[in-house]
């Protein structure tokens, strides 16, 4: 096992001779992607004609299929087959896991007769169009014996309990601490359902190879779609194919697999010929998971020079009445400030809604809308300026572990945005800016998410012409897997850029964990590395043994790589005539890498701070985000451009979670209200003002032997509240019942006024 010591180590990343790593390089698919040349899974040609299936939805929550008449839908033009929970073929039942290594378990599809959430498929059709197969799908007739759902999360407050093996995690006495504080806030804040809105939704073409079944989906993990597909049709690992070579977004989403797979698949396999199901828009919004609504309890108690004595974060959620999943948002607050006395915890209630799941930064997302928006109402009544009651409360070490922070930036991302922003400019009593008919205000929130990074493996070859191809079965949803791959297998080879080719996404390739956790980057990149290093012991070697090359006789240890060209002081060749000479079928190598022994050592996190100024309409209440700035810490960027987007992504997105995001529950139906983007409100380019994002220059070197962190989630977190924080600014309403809609405000304009 390995050290976190190790990670110090100089390597070709760090050294970075060609001045690759950091630079903000194209997308690697990036003409395919805007030729619409990259296809989507959906879009992969077939090696025969496809049929097409449709799932038909439930139209109740809860209760159970009481009859069947299929008739007319198989009377219908084109149709082959008509399925329901009475005939689909066998699949092995719900959490089966026959080999002890899969990943994940069977995920039966019209399993049986129990409707479990509005919009499960109770019903597929196979036809020889996509058009027919969805006329047939509406003739479909089910007949129900409802039940009546709870999925009204208000009113089901009282019955949640503590998510099954979790605690409350307390440290001294925070009823104490609070009671005896001579500054208090005790508030309470909620936020909605959210779905997660890929432009892309869930799709699979499968067919069949004798009795190997070819599957080309959408997902973001691709062992866990395998060995579960596996699982579910009862046949060996091996005999499923699956790839995922372009993905139209995840977000926690597509870190499980849905009914499209396994229906693709045994459709194909029932008609012998390629098959293709996608969820619809619509259905996307019932059939996948979403974020669940919370609602989070602050309590922080200071002293009047500002110095947290008590802080506790407590949060309620919900998730599926047979689900498991808790959003965890009181977590963050465990790692961000300093208090003697805290208590964080979940509750949960399991509701008859659909799965709750992942979501972008699961936890901070939604939980850092209420605490930075408590730390501006303490810094308020402190008379104390937002940063610098941070600034007062930054612990030296983990506040609840005592472990020591591999690298913790924060203050500094806030003091540098500060001055970026113009922080200083700022008036911190509200409503006294006006710019025309907007007030305009501006405000702060912290962001804090973990880092983390897994086992993976991945290979690397060379051929005669002294390209360099990387293999992982990793995946790219719109992140920049592919580039950063890229980039780091130039750097480490000593290649150009356009000497690389990066094959992911699909099962047959050296496995890495895949996207999720924003542990993408670091994860399969240390993979990366460390197979690239094995393939130049393996060249140092050949050319060090090879008497025609001008480096034989090495030493092979000396050996450097750059531009195409291998050498050893003044003796040197370019590295295609090596091959071509020595090697002319090319080389291949693995790697793997798996995370320090001693790295849980650490406490490790990604940090930033979020800088916004809005304007609010006194009359209409309408926002408007004027500018935003986040600066952010996240170790060594590999690619300025691919990070700075991830990062600006997750920015917007919480412009959304403040201004705009939610969806409704229909507590009678136990349904969502909202069911397309016209209803479903995500910002648009005219939402956003000035944005940017800066990173700090740093590097990590006890997060991997890269130096690099995730980026993926953390500019969500906190983004929101700076909105809300600036939004009190501008007109002194505070609306703790996310999103601030312009009815909210309005109402707190007219009671203030
Ligand atoms: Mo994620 S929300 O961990 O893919």
């Amino acid at each position: 096992m390995s050290s976190v010591a190790d990670y110090a180590r100089p390597n070709p990343v760090k050294e970075n001779r060609s001045g690759l790593i950091g630079k903000g390089v194209d997308r690697y698919e990036g003409p395919l992607k805007v030729t619409g040349t990259a296809p989507y899974a959906y879009e992969v040609a077939t090696p025969s004609p496809p049929a097409y299936g449709v799932m038909a939805p439930a139209p109740i929550a809860r209760g159970r299929i009481a009859g069947v008449d299929t008739k007319a839908a198989e009377a219908s033009p084109g149709v082959y087959a008509v399925w329901t929970y009475r005939n689909v073929p066998e699949q092995a039942p719900r959490g089966t896991r026959v080999h002890p290594r899969s990943t994940a378990p069977a995920r039966p599809a019209l399993e049986d007769d129990r409707v479990r959430f509005f919009g499960q498929p109770v019903a597929f059709v196979l036809a020889d169009t996509l058009e027919n197969a969805q006329a047939a799908a509406n003739l479909v007739r089910l007949e129900f014996e409802a039940e009546a759902p709870e999925a009204d999360f208000r009113r089901a407050l009282d019955e949640s309990a503590q998510p099954p093996g979790e605690e409350d995690v307390e440290i001294g006495d925070v009823e104490k601490a609070f009671a005896s504080a001579p500054v208090t806030l005790d508030e309470t804040w909620s936020t909605p359902v959210q779905n997660h809105c890929q432009m892309e939704p869930c799709a699979s073409v499968a067919w069949w190879e004798g009795d190997r079944c070819v599957v080309h989906t959408s997902v973001q993990m691709v062992k866990p779609a395998q060995h579960g597909l596996a699982e579910t049709l009862k046949i060996d690992r091996d005999a499923v194919h699956l790839m995922t070579r372009y993905i139209g977004g995840g977000f926690g989403g597509k870190g499980q697999t849905y009914d499209d797979l396994t229906l693709a698949a045994l459709g194909a396999r029932f008609l012998e010929r390629p098959v293709k199901v996608a969820y619809s828009r619509q259905q996307m919004m019932h059939g996948t998971i979403h974020r669940p609504a919370t609602v989070q309890r602050v309590r922080l108690g200071a002293t009047k020079d500002g110095r947290l004595t008590a802080m506790s974060l407590m949060t309620v959620t919900h998730c599926q009445r047979e689900g498991h999943f808790t959003e965890h948002s009181s977590n963050f607050a465990r790692s961000l400030y300093a208090a003697p006395n805290r208590l964080t915890g979940h509750r949960l209630v399991h509701l008859d809604l659909p799965g709750a799941g992942p979501m972008r930064a699961p936890g901070e997302a939604s939980g850092m809308l209420s605490l930075e928006c408590a730390m501006d109402e303490l810094a308020e009544k402190l008379g104390l300026d937002p940063i610098e009651l941070r600034i007062r409360n930054e612990p030296a070490a983990d506040p609840e572990t005592g472990k020591p922070f591999s690298l913790r930036q924060l203050v500094r991302c806030m003091k540098e945005g500060a001055q970026l922003f113009g922080w200083e400019r700022r008036i911190p009593f509200p409503g006294r800016v006006r710019d025309g008919r907007w007030l305009v205000g501006t405000g702060m929130s912290t962001a804090i998410r973990g880092n983390f990074l897994l086992p993976a493996k991945a290979s690397f070859s060379v051929d005669r012409d002294g390209v360099i191809t990387v293999r992982q079965g990793m995946t790219d949803i719109g992140t920049g897997s592919y580039t950063v791959l890229a980039q780091i297998a130039a750097e480490t080879l000593g290649v150009p850029l356009k000497d690389v080719r990066v094959e992911i996404g699909d099962s047959e390739l050296p496995p890495a964990p895949g996207s999720g956790g924003q542990f993408g980057a670091a994860t399969a990149g240390s993979a990366a590395l460390v197979a690239g290093m094995n393939l130049r012991s393996a060249i140092a070697e050949l050319a060090a043994n090879d008497p025609a090359s001008p480096l034989h006789g090495g030493p092979a240890e000396r050996v450097t790589f750059l531009d195409g060209v291998i050498a050893i002081g003044n003796r040197s060749e370019s590295l295609a005539s090596l091959i071509a000479r020595a090697a002319p079928e090319g080389l291949a190598v693995e790697g793997e890498h798996r995370p320090a022994a001693d790295a849980r050592n650490w406490s490790q996190h990604t940090y930033g701070a979020h800088f916004c100024e809005v304007g609010v309409d006194p009359v209409t209440g309408e926002t408007r985000v004027r500018r935003m700035l986040g600066v952010f810490a996240a170790g060594r960027i590999i690619n300025h451009k691919t990070a700075r987007s991830q990062l600006t992504g997750g920015m917007i997105w919480g412009v959304a979670s403040a201004l705009t995001e939610g969806n409704a529950v229909d507590p009678r139906y136990g349904s969502f209200v909202n069911q397309d983007l016209g209803s479903y409100l995500v910002p648009v380019q005219a939402d956003i003002g000035e944005l940017d994002a800066i990173m700090l220059e740093e590097e990590d070197d006890k997060a991997n032997p890269l130096g690099i962190k995730g980026v993926g989630e953390l500019g969500i977190a906190g983004a929101g509240a700076a909105v809300a924080n600036a939004i009190y600014n501008a007109c002194g309403v505070r609306v703790r019942d996310y999103p601030i809609t312009p009815d909210k405000l309005l109402a707190g304009l007219i009671e203030g006024s």
